[in-house]
């Protein structure tokens, strides 16, 4: 690096490779593989994320996930990569820097949200799977904290992160899959996992979308069955989840929810090891909850942005009835000082006829 640019540093911030700096005092995120901070570019000083994984960790993921992020290039809602390396103790992934995590924004909006937005999310999240699967990949861990919202212009556009679990499940040439395995130990999350995961078998095309189907459950009630099971240890909790999963009806997770999301759910399910799931079906029955529901798509109307409006209008209300007050105030000090004066003046007067008089 040139000692111009290293005389532009800031003491929080630190040169990575030629073009970049991070923010130390910015952490983004940390996942279970390493954590995330703001940097930014030199020449263009446009905003990036930049991942970090210890080069000595036990399972090296970055480089990996890199590998996915060029296979996955160009495609709408996937983080343009810019850059990765080693540098000091530490592997790097530089890619665009997005907004919020899906997650985050349940909680901001009291971990419910509506069907409108339960549906717009969805919707995409299901396109985002669709194009990695397009691109031979399954994501292996569909969750919200790992789908962002976008920034500026792209804001109300949903985006797929973390690729570190992914896998290629068909040759790219030929298009043959992979074959069907059983005895494996659950990889992803256990809250989402299909049940098949949970049974143990290899993962397709068909266990992201069962996951999928368990999130549009989760985003309408706030939470899912299996969720808070006391146990022991992380085994035995595994084992009470899968036995929750297959013990609860879809009647029962799915009660008070549309129809619909029953016939999403066993749909996931009745999917064969090899099949392509029927996107356009899916996306076909989002559409028609919107039209016994009345909705229609409108990005502007995202749960968390009509909160952050309706925060708006209630401190603009709150402070014009302060201001209001503040003026009642002065006016009624204005007038009682000009009461007083008043009074001063016809003493005033009284005491100069008064000395007069004498
Ligand atoms: N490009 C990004 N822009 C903004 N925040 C990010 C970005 N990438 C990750 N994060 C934040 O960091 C968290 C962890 O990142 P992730 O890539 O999922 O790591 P892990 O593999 O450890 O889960 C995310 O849930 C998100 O909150
Ligand atoms: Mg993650």
């Amino acid at each position: 690096m040139s000692d111009k640019k290293s005389s532009q540093l800031r003491d929080y911030e630190i040169p990575i490779g030629d073009s970049y700096k991070l923010d130390a005092r910015k952490k983004l995120g940390s996942g279970a593989f390493g954590d995330i901070y703001l940097g930014a570019n030199f020449k263009y000083n446009e905003d990036v994320a930049i991942k970090l994984e210890p080069t000595h960790t036990k399972h090296p993921q970055l480089f990996y996930e890199s590998k996915l992020y060029m296979a996955l290039q160009g495609g709408i809602g996937i983080p343009k990569l810019y850059w990765c390396g080693s540098q000091g103790n530490y592997n790097i992934l530089i890619i665009d820097l997005l907004g919020h995590s899906l997650e985050d924004l349940f909680t901001y909006c009291k971990r419910k949200y509506s069907l409108l937005t339960t549906l717009m999310l969805v919707d995409q999240m299901l396109s985002r799977i669709e194009f990695i699967h397009s691109r031979n990949f399954i994501h292996r861990d569909v969750k919200p904290d790992n789908f962002l919202m976008g920034r500026g212009t792209k804001k109300h556009q949903v985006y797929a992160i973390d690729f570190g679990l992914a896998k290629r499940y068909r040759d790219p040439r030929t298009g043959l899959h992979i074959p069907y395995k059983d005895g494996k130990s659950l990889t992803g999350t256990a809250r989402y996992a299909s049940i098949n995961t949970h049974l143990g078998i290899e993962q397709a095309r068909r266990d992201d979308i069962e996951a999928l189907g368990y999130i549009l459950v989760y985003f309408m009630k706030g939470n899912l069955p299996w969720q808070g099971l006391k146990a022991r240890n992380i085994k035995e909790k595994y084992e009470k989840i899968k036995e929750k999963k297959i013990s609860t009806s879809l009647d029962t997770l799915c009660q008070g929810l549309p129809d619909e999301f029953k016939r999403f759910i066993q749909y996931a399910r009745d999917l064969k090891f090899e099949d392509r799931p029927d996107y356009s079906y899916l996306k076909n029955i989002i559409r028609q909850i919107c039209e016994k529901n009345q909705l229609n798509f409108n990005y502007n109307k995202y749960d968390w942005i009509l909160k952050k409006e309706q925060a708006y209008e209630e401190q603009k209300e709150q402070k014009e009835q302060r201001e209001k007050m503040q003026k009642e105030n002065k006016n009624n000090k204005n007038n009682d000082s000009n009461e007083d004066k008043k009074k001063n003046s016809e003493d005033s007067n009284k005491k100069n006829n008064d000395q007069e008089d004498n």
